[in-house]
Parts: structure tokens; C-alpha cells; sequence
């Protein structure tokens, strides 16, 4: 293990470390050390092999799905903005927003191999027929640095990347977000369809992927689909970026195996004795479901095994909640921040995120007793999550009620621990932080 500390972008000091070197062939897109410039870069990968078709053939036959949240084929993705470039090209954006609080993995990626970045954006825009390619952020510390990278390439590609510093919000991240940003308008969601791939930036299709799924699309350029499969398993094949977070006693960014049990993972951030104590675990992030500690330890943290569980592998985001934390106040104080993400543009999301913030604050916090609120406030979330369930233009109603719904759930005891009053844990120091984000106002651009 390294013992770099990156800062979380919850604000949170995260510790940096890797699954065993060399074991499983790992690391693959994380360097063991931070290798910024082109010729180190090159050193140490070599140029890309595969290009254009060739390239999304290769793709497909390799399994690589998207490392931004919902893992969808890359190839298929690739393949249907091509299809739909036409004479007038295609345009590609590279998502490196990361606006999950709980994510470090992608500024991560991004300070420590910028090129295998930009080498896997410079693919997909040949691959895609793309005449213009975008890197989104929103630190500008991070776009300065990308932009020295940048300037090294100068004449290396064959579709320049322009650098997008888009305001930091929640939501200014979501696929439709970043066109509209990048066609003049706020970063804000977009209603669809027309989604991206069909029309996007300047009304052309636009291919918009993590930039980790790049990374990985930039090394099955140079080594292929069967060394791409050897690490991982059949159904989701590949190594991933995860983040832990809460009571891991070292948090931070490790790239695992997928399919490595959820367990052998938390290890790698702790290990031993804290294991034991595991509450239940956060997956998926913000945007994600509880997995009670049992359930949640022997699960392989894959995509479609995280799925079958009822959970997310979202962007490769783990929060652990121990024995002692209380699930519902963690839960309370996350919906709260999310709803003050809303971008108020959608009746069911303005008015519904913060109804059930304060309904989940009654049964996290309310005095109980015998006035009956608490009752009354399960019975309104309830309502509320068939209310705003698919009502938004973006996920993020679909979110939060899935994230709340599933705390009430797998806390059922606390909920009715909780009918005469929060519990100590609930009084005491919050084990997941918060950040205090931008509140939710009517989008200004830039
Ligand atoms: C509210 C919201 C926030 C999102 N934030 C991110 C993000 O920070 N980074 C990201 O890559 N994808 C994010 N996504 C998913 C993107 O819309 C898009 O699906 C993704 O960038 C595609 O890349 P992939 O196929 O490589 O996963 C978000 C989606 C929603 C609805
Ligand atoms: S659902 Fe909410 S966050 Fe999403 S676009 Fe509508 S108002 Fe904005």
C-alpha cells in the first residue's frame, strides 16, 4: 500500500492505496506511482495498438462497460454514435466530474495517469467519427494540470481535447448536463430523448463516457480483449476504481478485481478487527442502496452481482457503517444534501426531495412519544416515494427515494427503536461527511 493522501471530494482526507501490486495484475490503470508526463506515460504503456473499428470490435469482444454508474457496454456505445456520425463527425466528452461527494477515484485517475486519459479519449474520437472531443471537470486545479498534459499533445492526435471547467453542482455531471453546458446552456439535465448519442453537442451524436471506462478503453487498444477478460469475472470482466469510505480505517481509492467479495475489499482499507463490526454498507454512493454487513460482506463487488444483492456498484463507491453508527441519521443527513442538489426545474423534485428529507428527519431525529409524527412521517415517505419515482428529467428523485426506501428497509429495527426517539448514535458525530455544497438556486452559467 502507498500512503499518498488525496482529498476526497467530500473534502474528507482519503488515503490512496492499491490492491497488492503484481497480484492479479494489479494495478492496471492506476500507476504505483504518478506518472504525468507523455514520455513517462509511454514508458510505461507503450502507443495505443487498436484503432477505429478495428478498435470497437475489440471492445465489445472484451465486456468493458462504463465505470460512470450504470455500466453500459462501451462498445454498443460506441459503435451507434459512429453509426450516426455522418459527414459531419461525432463528438466525444469525457465525463471527470465526479460530483458524488463519496467518489476520489476519477481525480484520482486524473492526476495520476492524465495521458491514459487522454489517449483513451483520442481513441474513442477516431473510433466515433468524432471531430471534436471534450474533457469535463469542475476543480480548476484540475484543469491546470490537465492542461499542461494537454499542451504535451500538441499535434499528437488526431481530435484535439478541449478542457470544460463546468460549475460544480450534484447534477451538473448527468450525461445531459454536459451537453447542454457545452451548447451554451446551464449544466443542468436535459429532458430526453433525444438522448446524447442520438443528438448532443451542436445537434450531433456524442458519445459520453467516465473517464475511467476510457482508461480502460485506451489499454484494450494496446493488449486486447483477452487480457482485458483475464482479470475479473465473465459477466463483469476487468478490474474497477473503488472508493471506500466511513469506518474503513484506511479510506480511499483501490482498484480491485471485479468480483472480489466486498469483504477482501474493505480488507484491503483496514482489514481484520474493523470487519467484524460492519453495520452495513453503503453501495453505490449517494446515489445508492444499504446492503445490511452480512449480506453486504460476501457479496463480489460487480455490477450485475451488487444488482442481484438489491445494491449498486454505482462508480465504485463503498461507505461502511459500523456497529456503532446509526444508518438512519446517516441516511437523513445524505437525502438532505441531495435535495439541496435539486436544480429545480422539475415540480416532483423540487418540492418532493425536500418533503422527504424532512419526513426521514422525523423518523432519524423527531422526539417520538406518544404524538404520533414519527408514524405519520413512514407513512408520507411512503407516499412520496411513489410521487417522485421517474417524475424527474434526471435520476436524481429516482435516487434519493431508492436510497431512503432502502435505509428503511435494512433498519427496520431502528425504525421502531426510533417511535420513542433517536438512539444515542443518531445524537452523536456523523460518520460520513457531508459536504456543504453549493444550495440549490436557479443555474447561472459558468
Ligand atoms: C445525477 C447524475 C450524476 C452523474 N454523475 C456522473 C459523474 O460524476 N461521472 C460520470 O462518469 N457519470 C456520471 N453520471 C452518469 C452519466 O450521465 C453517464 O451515464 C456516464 O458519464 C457515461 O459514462 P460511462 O458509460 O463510461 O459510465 C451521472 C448521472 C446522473 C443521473
Ligand atoms: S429531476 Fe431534479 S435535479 Fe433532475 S433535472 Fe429535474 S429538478 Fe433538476
Amino acid at each position: 500500500m502507498t500512503g499518498e493522501t488525496v482529498e476526497m471530494a467530500s473534502g474528507a482526507a482519503g488515503t490512496r492505496a492499491f490492491g497488492p501490486a503484481g497480484s492479479a495484475g494489479l494495478p492496471r490503470v492506476l500507476p504505483p506511482s504518478p506518472v504525468r508526463d507523455l514520455r513517462g506515460h509511454e514508458a510505461r504503456h507503450g502507443r495505443p495498438g487498436l484503432r477505429g473499428t478495428a478498435l470497437i470490435s475489440e471492445v465489445e469482444r472484451a465486456g468493458l462497460t462504463g465505470r460512470g454508474g450504470a455500466a453500459y457496454p462501451t462498445g454498443k456505445k460506441l459503435r451507434s454514435v459512429r453509426e450516426r456520425a455522418g459527414l459531419r463527425g461525432s463528438v466525444v466528452i469525457a465525463n471527470g466530474m465526479e460530483s458524488e461527494p463519496a467518489s476520489a477515484k476519477d481525480a484520482l485517475l486524473l492526476a495520476q495517469a492524465p495521458h491514459l486519459v487522454l489517449d483513451g479519449i483520442a481513441l474513442a474520437a477516431e473510433a466515433a467519427s468524432a471531430r471534436s472531443a471534450y474533457l469535463c471537470v469542475r476543480r480548476p486545479v484540475q484543469a491546470d494540470a490537465l492542461a499542461a498534459a494537454i499542451a504535451e499533445r500538441d499535434g499528437y492526435d488526431p481530435v484535439p481535447v478541449q478542457l470544460a471547467l463546468v460549475p460544480e453542482r450534484y447534477v451538473a455531471s448527468a450525461e445531459s448536463s454536459l451537453v447542454r453546458y457545452l451548447n451554451g446552456g446551464p449544466a443542468l439535465p436535459g429532458f430526453t430523448p433525444p438522448r446524447p448519442f442520438e443528438r448532443g453537442v451542436r445537434a450531433r451524436p456524442t458519445l459520453v463516457s467516465n473517464v475511467e471506462t476510457l482508461a480502460n478503453l485506451a489499454l484494450v487498444s494496446r493488449h486486447g480483449a483477452g487480457w482485458f477478460r483475464s482479470v475479473g469475472t465473465a459477466s463483469a470482466p476487468g478490474s474497477a476504481l473503488v472508493t471506500v469510505s466511513g469506518a474503513a480505517r484506511h479510506p480511499g481509492v483501490y482498484e480491485i478485481a471485479y468480483g472480489t467479495p466486498v469483504r477482501d475489499m474493505l480488507a484491503l482499507a483496514g482489514g481484520g478487527g474493523e470487519i467484524g463490526g460492519v453495520q452495513a454498507v453503503l453501495a453505490g454512493g449517494y446515489f445508492g442502496n444499504w446492503l445490511p454487513g452480512g449480506a453486504a460482506l460476501d457479496t463480489p463487488a460487480a455490477p450485475d452481482a451488487l444488482r442481484a444483492a438489491g445494491a449498486s456498484f454505482g462508480a465504485g463507491i463503498f461507505l461502511v457503517l459500523p456497529a456503532s453508527g446509526c444508518g438512519l441519521a446517516e441516511t437523513a443527513r445524505v437525502v438532505r444534501y441531495l435535495a439541496g442538489q435539486s436544480a429545480g426545474q422539475c415540480g416532483p423534485c423540487l418540492n418532493g426531495l425536500p418533503a422527504i428529507a424532512d419526513a426521514l428527519e422525523e423518523v432519524a431525529f423527531g422526539a417520538g412519544g406518544s404524538r404520533g409524527g414519527h408514524g405519520r412521517a413512514l407513512r408520507w415517505l411512503r407516499d412520496l416515494f411513489g410521487l417522485v419515482e421517474g417524475r424527474g428529467a434526471c435520476h436524481l428523485p429516482d435516487g434519493v427515494a431508492r436510497l431512503a426506501a432502502s435505509a428503511l428497509r435494512v433498519f427496520a429495527d431502528d425504525v421502531r427503536r426510533h417511535e420513542r426517539g433517536p438512539c444515542l448514535a443518531a445524537r452523536g458525530r456523523p460518520v460520513f461527511a457531508i459536504p456543504s455544497g453549493p444550495a440549490r438556486v436557479a443555474e447561472a452559467r459558468g
